[in-house]
């Protein structure tokens, strides 16, 4: 039972959220000048600024960025998760398919690691769920790092400066879960804010040129928000590649060309993959799951023709590619290259 201090107390309270909260809600003074031309599109659009990356541990996240370039993760002490995720690539190899430990050709394209933790699930057929179980599947694929904790983890165990930096986090020091935590948590740090799109979301007009915006306007017109939407403009949803026009038609599948299928083992997801983030696209050719497209604008040409039935016009596929190209955003408070 509430005592009457209690009571009073919480009727306290509840008056001063009533005479705050109003405050807080109302829109700065700047908010109430007449709508421009375009807003009304603008605020009812799908998308939305990226935020900033969160305040990290700073000693878990440096423990986890260590490690994250840490070749002995990988069977011969040769590869690191950085060969495949180069921070100064746009989080990518730029390769077809990856090459791993003695030259093993991947079977897949390596999607950045730049705000992957954005992603509903990651890989591409989303096989895991979250940061921490992504990357204990590195480790152990024969074609990346080609190795396995019980060889990695007394690797690190002789290491007196990871025992101490493990130590200094986590009570029961070096093992496989605080390897793959702290990697993660290296991970949620690498948000790419401020994009020029992301400031012209935020109401700066001129951060796009004309070209840029006509781009985005296409993009939203011929419904590729359908499938790449929300703050990622993408890795919110799986859906088929080839939903208008087979994309596989004429060749052998391989296995990673069956996609989610791998995972549920269900007929209709067949081809059906997590629709990848547009953000830093630019920096991350070759494209698609398979490394099939060299430049955005065959992507694009690609995307309009199997996911939305359409031939589009080379001045379109240029103005989206244009658009696409300003989803580039920044990390440490530097442009992504
Ligand atoms: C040999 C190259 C290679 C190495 C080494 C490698 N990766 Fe990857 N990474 C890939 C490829 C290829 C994929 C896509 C695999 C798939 O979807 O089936 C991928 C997928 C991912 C994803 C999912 C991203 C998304 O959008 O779905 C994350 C996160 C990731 N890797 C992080 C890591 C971490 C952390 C390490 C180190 C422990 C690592 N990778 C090591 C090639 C590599
Ligand atoms: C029906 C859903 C859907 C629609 C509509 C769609 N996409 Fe996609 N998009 C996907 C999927 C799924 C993939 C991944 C395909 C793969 O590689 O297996 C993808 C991949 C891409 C890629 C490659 C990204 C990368 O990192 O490899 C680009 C670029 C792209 N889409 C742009 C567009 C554009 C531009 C449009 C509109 C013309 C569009 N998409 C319409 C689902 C869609």
């Amino acid at each position: 039972m509430k005592t009457s201090h209690q009571a009073g107390l919480a009727a306290a309270l509840a008056l001063a959220a009533a005479l705050v909260i109003p405050r807080l809600l109302a829109p700065p003074a700047e908010a109430e000048r007449a709508p421009e031309e375009g807003d009304a599109r603008i605020s009812a659009d799908a998308a939305a600024p990226l935020p900033a990356p969160p305040a990290p541990p700073a000693a878990k996240q440096a423990l986890g960025e260590r490690l994250f370039h840490e070749p002995r993760l990988s069977r011969d002490d040769s590869i690191s998760c950085a060969s495949c995720h180069d921070l100064g690539r746009g989080g990518t190899d730029r390769r077809k398919v990856s090459i791993g430990v003695g030259g093993a050709v991947g079977g897949i394209n390596a999607p950045t690691v730049f705000n992957s933790s954005l992603n509903f699930a990651q890989f591409w057929d989303g096989r895991a769920a979250t940061l921490e179980e992504q990357a204990a599947g590195p480790i152990h694929n024969p074609v990346e790092m080609a190795s396995s904790w019980e060889e990695v983890l007394p690797k690190l165990r002789a290491d007196a400066a990871y025992a101490d930096q493990f130590a200094a986090l986590y009570p029961d020091g070096i093992t496989a879960a605080n390897v793959a935590d702290a990697i993660a948590a290296f991970e949620h740090g690498l948000l790419t804010p401020d994009s020029r799109f992301d400031r012209y979301l935020r109401g700066e007009r001129e951060a796009m040129t004309a070209r840029e915006i006509d781009g985005y306007q296409r993009f939203r017109a011929l419904g590729c928000t359908s499938c790449h939407q929300g703050v990622q403009l993408g890795g919110n949803m799986y859906q088929k590649f080839g939903v208008m026009r087979d994309y596989f038609a004429g060749r052998a599948p391989t296995a990673a060309d069956l996609g989610r299928y791998n995972v549920t083992k269900r007929e209709e997801d067949r081809h059906v993959f997590k629709v990848p983030s547009l953000r830093n696209v630019a920096l991350t050719a070759p494209y698609f799951h398979d490394g099939s497209a060299d430049t955005l604008e065959s992507a694009v040409i690609v995307m309009a023709r199997h996911q939305l039935g359409r031939e589009i016009e080379t001045r379109d596929v240029e103005a989206i590619a244009a658009f696409l190209r300003a989803l580039t955003g920044q990390w440490r408070g530097k442009p992504l290259e």
